[in-house]
């Protein structure tokens, strides 16, 4: 597949190197492809591509939206939307506020009835959009099998069966066990678990953890 990321942070580009080793084509989009990040992810992935955000939304059959949750409609302002017509959209993002946590507990700029998720799939009514991989530090996205034998659940959701079931695959090949939580909506519960994610970090610098879902 040809994959095109839209956002050059370390979510991005741990995605974009997970997704070579699979063998797919990555783009990553920036603003600036002449900026260090972005210049040593290419010389040390020689299959990789860089491009504006528009290039990357252009290049991919499956885009990932990887920005921080506030400037996520600008990065897609700054796109062609007819890119995104009829393609999975991997959405990491998370509505995470510029105020300062609360005694580790982060504040978002979405109410509890709403999310991100449903803002991104309004601004790009064509696209399939599914939330993935926003409850789980980068450094975990692309090996589940880290936290060994049992593997770790990830929590997705998206109206469109096709795309969820294209995302599944690729969490498989990333050793994790999918829950599809249903349509675009079940974002207002998926993107909290980013905040309870953070919780041990921030209060006893624990980032080293992923949520199991255990069935009886
Ligand atoms: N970090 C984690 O472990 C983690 C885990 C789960 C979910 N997430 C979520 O994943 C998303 C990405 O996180 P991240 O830490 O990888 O990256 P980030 O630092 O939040 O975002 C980096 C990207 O944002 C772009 N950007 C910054 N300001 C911009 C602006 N004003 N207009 C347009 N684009 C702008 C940058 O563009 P340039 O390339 O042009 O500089 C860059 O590509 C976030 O929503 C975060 O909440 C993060």
């Amino acid at each position: 597949m040809k994959i095109g990321i839209i956002g050059t942070g370390i979510v991005g580009r741990t995605l974009a190197k997970g997704f070579l080793s699979l063998g797919h084509d990555v783009m990553l989009g920036t603003r600036n492809i002449a900026k260090d990040e972005v210049k040593k992810f290419l010389s040390e992935n020689d299959r990789a591509l860089a491009g504006s955000f528009a290039d990357a939304a252009k290049f991919g059959n499956l885009i990932v939206i990887t920005v921080a949750g506030r400037i996520a409609k600008d990065a897609i302002e700054m796109t062609d939307k007819n890119d995104f017509k009829g393609k999975t959209v991997i959405d990491t993002t998370n509505p995470i506020s510029q105020e300062p946590a609360v005694n580790g507990v982060m504040k978002f700029f979405t109410a509890a009835n709403d999310s991100l998720g449903e803002h991104i799939q309004s601004w790009l009514p064509e696209a399939h959009i599914v939330k993935c991989f926003n409850c789980v530090g980068s450094a975990f996205m692309t090996n589940g099998k880290q936290f060994g034998d049992s593997l770790p659940t990830m929590f997705i959701c998206g109206n469109n069966a096709e795309a969820k079931k294209q995302v599944t695959d690729f969490l498989t090949s990333f050793h994790w066990e999918t829950l599809d939580c249903g349509m675009i909506e079940a974002s207002r519960a998926i993107e909290p678990l980013c905040m309870l994610w953070c919780i041990p970090g921030f209060l006893q610098n624990q980032w080293a953890h992923a949520f199991k879902l255990l069935r009886k």
